[in-house]
Order: structure tokens, then C-alpha cells, then sequence
């Protein structure tokens, strides 16, 4: 970077409206002036999941205000702007559009150019953001919507080591959280009736445990668990505290298990990198029980383990104008003709994962 560079950032690729202005200098400091998220969970909780046309709508509603909001808090005029970037998919259409939409105007109006961000990639370098972190080094993302294992090599140049062939991890703890009976979204809750149980009273399986590959599959640890639940009817709080402990461990696991493979074969790709790093993002990266075992994964492998705060974990648009600075400095920007992409694989020549249901 060879000059200090504001930038506006929109996010709404999902169930979160979000703006945030950040400012990165030559060098090496970072700030965060401004980042507000508005969640939509109380909006679609009574649905169980995400609606994208509620989803859509809220964003409408909502991001003007949010971008005034960001710029005050910030403190900094529209004329401050070096760049304005927004999350241009992959996730919903039509949160994607209104978000992207809203970018392009104001990238318009203020005479600064557009960045169009890949919400992958928003998560991949979130970790820079918060501290110094060399390229490569490897990613995993465990959120709602996605499941994978990266080498980021630099912006824009990733390997695809895993993904999962159903479901996402959050997506596994949110539908596994239901079946025990608890509200939207399920993760936290999950986690917190896991605390106490005891995770080896049910044998539930480990799926892809041992493959040599880095893929992904929770589908099957789903059906058990409803299979156990079913069979355990009516659930004591007992059952329920075991079935979530359970759950949780095999989830760990199976992520440790993956982690640990895909670290083996950065190590075997790049062998002059010492103490590489290994970041982990996404909203499934709040888990306790994931978090330790995830540290001990690095330790052994000798990774340095980079969990950013929760609030930088969890979808935000500090890392969607962090993803922008990047590339802004690397001249990398994007006319405003650029179209949504709902889906936008971060590594476009991965060969597909085996199995049906493989998310971008
Ligand atoms: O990254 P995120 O905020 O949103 C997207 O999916 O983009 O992740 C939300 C997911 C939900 O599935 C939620 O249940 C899960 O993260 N989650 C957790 C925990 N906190 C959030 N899962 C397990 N344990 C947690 N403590
Ligand atoms: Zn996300």
C-alpha cells in the first residue's frame, strides 16, 4: 500500500444489513472508523430459517440508513472515499442486488471507484484486517452457508482444498439444534445444552472421518442424531444435554480430523513457508469446543492459529471494506456494469467434490 486508503463497505449477501468504513495506511496500521451490523434474526425466526424475500425487503429498508450511520460514525465525508466496495455474492440474489445496487450509486455519486467483493474472500482476509498475517496460509470457513478448506494465496488466488457435499457446519448445528427443540438459530443454543452432557453416552458417527481428502459431509450425522431423538421420545433435559454434547464432539471431530489433513498438504505445498498461519472464520468459529480443538490441530501441526474477534467472524461489512482496500491497492477495481453473482466459487478450478448438494 503506497498511500492511505478510505473505504465504504455494504454487505448483504445473507441475513445481516451492514455497513463500515475503514482505513488502511502505508504502513501496516489499520482502522476500523465505523461498523454497524443490523441483524434480521428476530425477522425471520418465526420462519425457522432465512427467507431471502423477507431477507431482501429488510435490506431496502434498512441499508440507507446504516450507510448514514457508518459515514457518522466514522466521522468522514462521502468525498473522503478512495473507494467503495460491496459484496457482489456469492449468497441471495436479492440482498445481493440491493446491496451491490447501493455500492454502485454511491461509488457513482462520490466519483470514487467501485470495488465488487466476493463475501468468500470478505472472510479469507478478515484475518489482515486484525493483525499481520503473509500470504499463504490456510482458511477455514465454517459459517451457515459454507464449509471449506483454503490455501490464500494472495487476492483473488485461492486453492480449494475441501468443501462439504451437503450441508454447511452452522446449517448442521441449526437443523440439529431444531430436532432437539430449540428456537433459530440453533448453534449457540446447541452449544450451550451441549455444556454439562456427555458426549460419549450416544455413538453417533464421524462422517469423512480418515479420507484423504478435505471434504466435508454432516447429513449423515444429522439422520443419527434424529434417529436417536426419535427413539428417546419424550427427550429428558438429560438425553438432550447428552444428544448436543454428542453432536458437538463429533462435529469437532470430524473438522479437526479435515483441519489436519488439508495443514499436511499446505506443509507438503510449501515447504519454504515457516509458521505458516491458519485462520478461522465464519459463525461456527464462536464454538468453544471447535476453538480448542482447532488450537490444538495447529499447535501439533505447527500453524499459527488466527481466530479474528467474533464480531469480525460473523458476517460484517469491516471486512467487506477491508477485502476493498486490498484490492483497491493492488488497482483492482470494477466497473459499474459488474453483475451479482449468487454463486462465485473462490477457486474456480477445483474439481468437484464428490457427492450431490456441493456448495460454491
Ligand atoms: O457467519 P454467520 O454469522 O452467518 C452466515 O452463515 O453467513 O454464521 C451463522 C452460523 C449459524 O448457523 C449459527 O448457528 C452458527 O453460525 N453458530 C454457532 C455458534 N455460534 C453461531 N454454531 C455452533 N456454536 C456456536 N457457538
Ligand atoms: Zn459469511
Amino acid at each position: 500500500m503506497t498511500e492511505t486508503l478510505t473505504v465504504l463497505g455494504i454487505e448483504t449477501s445473507c441475513d445481516e444489513t451492514a455497513a463500515a468504513v475503514v482505513r488502511g495506511h502505508p504502513g501496516g496500521a489499520r482502522e476500523i472508523l465505523s461498523n454497524v451490523v443490523l441483524s434480521q434474526l428476530d425477522d425471520h425466526r418465526p420462519y425457522g430459517g432465512v427467507v431471502p424475500e423477507i431477507a431482501a425487503r429488510a435490506h431496502v429498508e434498512h441499508l440507507d440508513g446504516l450507510i448514514a450511520r457508518a459515514m457518522a460514525d466514522a466521522g468522514v465525508g462521502f468525498d473522503a472515499l478512495d473507494g467503495v466496495a460491496a459484496t457482489a455474492g456469492p449468497g441471495l440474489i436479492g440482498g445481493v442486488m440491493v446491496g451491490l445496487t447501493a455500492g454502485k450509486a454511491v461509488a457513482l455519486a462520490c466519483g470514487a471507484p467501485f470495488i465488487a467483493v466476493n463475501h468468500l474472500e470478505g472472510h479469507a482476509l478478515s484475518a489482515r484486517l486484525v493483525e499481520p498475517l503473509e500470504f499463504p496460509f490456510v482458511l477455514l470457513l465454517v459459517s451457515g452457508g459454507h464449509c471449506q478448506l483454503l490455501a490464500v494465496n494472495g487476492v483473488g488466488d485461492f486453492t480449494r482444498y475441501g468443501t462439504t457435499v451437503d450441508d454447511a457446519a452452522g446449517e448442521a448445528f441449526d437443523k440439529c439444534a431444531k430436532l432437539l427443540g430449540l428456537g433459530y438459530p440453533g448453534g449457540p443454543a446447541l452449544a450451550a445444552l451441549a455444556r454439562g452432557g456427555d458426549p460419549d453416552r450416544f455413538a453417533l458417527p464421524r462422517p469423512m472421518l480418515g479420507r484423504p481428502d478435505c471434504h466435508f459431509s454432516f447429513s449423515g450425522l444429522k439422520t443419527a442424531l434424529a434417529r436417536l431423538a426419535q427413539a428417546h421420545q419424550p427427550l429428558s433435559e438429560r438425553d438432550q444435554r447428552d444428544l448436543a454434547a454428542g453432536f458437538e464432539s463429533a462435529v469437532a471431530d470430524v473438522v479437526a480430523d479435515r483441519t489436519t489433513r488439508a495443514l499436511a498438504r499446505f506443509r507438503a505445498e510449501h515447504t519454504g513457508v515457516s509458521a505458516p498461519g491458519f485462520v478461522v472464520a465464519g459463525g461456527v468459529a464462536a464454538n468453544q469446543v471447535l476453538r480448542a480443538r482447532l488450537a490444538e490441530v495447529a499447535k501439533r501441526e505447527g500453524f499459527r492459529l488466527v481466530l479474528p474477534p467474533v464480531h469480525l467472524c460473523t458476517d460484517n461489512a469491516a471486512m467487506i471494506a477491508w477485502a476493498g482496500i486490498e484490492r483497491l491497492a493492488l488497482g483492482l477495481t470494477d466497473s459499474l456494469s459488474i453483475k451479482p453473482r449468487p454463486r462465485w466459487p473462490l477457486d474456480p478450478d477445483a474439481p468437484p467434490a464428490t457427492g450431490a448438494g456441493v456448495k460454491a
